[in-house]
């Protein structure tokens, strides 16, 4: 018997349920993104990169630096805090819906939280919790809301402040997601690390700002000359085991400078509808910027409470 067209058929069948499943599905979930609005400020994110972060982007491929570090926040959940934005004007009746939350809160303790405004009056419960907390809060004219916590161990890290979505790689190509993890996971890169000096530094010599540091050095991207008539304004501020002799200096070549510049713009932690996350409005950073009296669940003794 001739099997050539069952086997033709077979083939044939396998190939297409494969490109339905690794190429036309994923292109209808996320071939079509567009440039969306944070929640719930409504800016634009993301915005491309500046030019000199794009030539950053290809150097940052270049060099391979997406074989040790990865550009991807892993969530495993959410939890909710429960924030105090406004105490009212019924101070008495505030308090004591506070001290229902929970009772072991004496009333100088609560009216201490509620001088300091916005407040973080319970911190990782569920959502149920929190709403119903708000919903007792609120009855008394004060203003909770809940605040949306992501959570997972990368997050724990401090490697970012929500899961990565696609949307954060938008106008980058190639998107480099990286899936080794010798390094930190880079894409919030930008906010634990401003400073494009430091980066500069960094990668003439990584040991030579994070002590004990495994990262290769990338010296070629530099270039260590005599020093002219007066030093120049570009030459990197070396110390420790970096420095040179004297009369040389190190200067970043463009490379370095882009390669800087991109890595100060991996920020990726805008709220958005997909990845939801609260920030107090108007200043979009960590939750660290209210003022953190974390008051757990009821169920933890007040000298749990931590005042930063
Ligand atoms: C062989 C693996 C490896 C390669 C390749 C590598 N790194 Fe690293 N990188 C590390 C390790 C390990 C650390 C942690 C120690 C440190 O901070 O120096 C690190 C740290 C960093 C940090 C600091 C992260 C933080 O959270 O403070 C930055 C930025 C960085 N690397 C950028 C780069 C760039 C850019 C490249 C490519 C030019 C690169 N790395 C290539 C291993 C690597």
């Amino acid at each position: 018997m001739n099997y050539g067209p069952l086997v033709f058929l077979a083939a044939f069948a396998a190939l297409a349920a494969s490109w339905f499943g690794f190429v036309l599905t994923p292109h209808l979930q996320i071939g079509h993104l567009q440039q969306t609005n944070t929640v719930p400020s409504g800016v634009s994110y993301p915005v491309a990169r500046s030019g000199l972060a794009q030539q950053g982007l290809q150097v940052y491929r270049a060099n391979g630096c997406a074989y040790c570090h990865s550009q991807q926040v892993a969530q495993t959940g959410t939890l909710f805090d429960l924030v105090l934005t406004n105490p009212g004007t019924n101070q008495a009746s505030t308090v004591a819906a506070i001290q229902s939350i929970n009772p072991r809160l004496s009333q100088p303790e609560v009216l201490e939280i509620i001088g300091k405004v916005p407040v973080h009056l319970l911190t990782m419960v569920s959502k149920s919790t929190a709403e119903a907390a708000a919903k007792t809060v609120n009855a008394t004219g004060a203003n909770a809301v809940p605040w949306i916590v992501p959570i997972g161990p990368d997050i724990q890290r401090g490697w970012g402040s929500r899961r990565t979505v696609a949307e954060d790689f938008l106008f980058d190509y190639p998107v480099l997601p990286g899936s080794q993890r010798i390094g930190p996971d880079l894409s919030n890169v930008g906010v634990r690390q401003p400073d494009p000096g430091w980066h500069l530094r960094h990668l003439y010599a990584p040991a030579s700002v994070v002590p004990g540091s495994t990262m290769p050095p990338y010296p070629f991207l530099f270039e260590k000359k005599k020093v002219g008539r007066v030093p120049s304004p570009s030459a990197l501020p070396l110390s420790g085991i970096a420095t040179v002799e004297d009369g040389y200096e190190v200067i970043p070549k463009p490379e370095a400078l882009a390669l800087a510049e991109y890595l100060v713009s991996l920020q990726a932690y805008a709220p958005l509808f997909n990845a939801p996350l609260s920030v107090a409005l108007g200043k979009p950073t960590s939750p660290t910027e209210t003022n953190s009296i974390s008051i757990s669940g009821g169920d933890k003794a007040p000298s749990d409470i931590s005042m930063p």
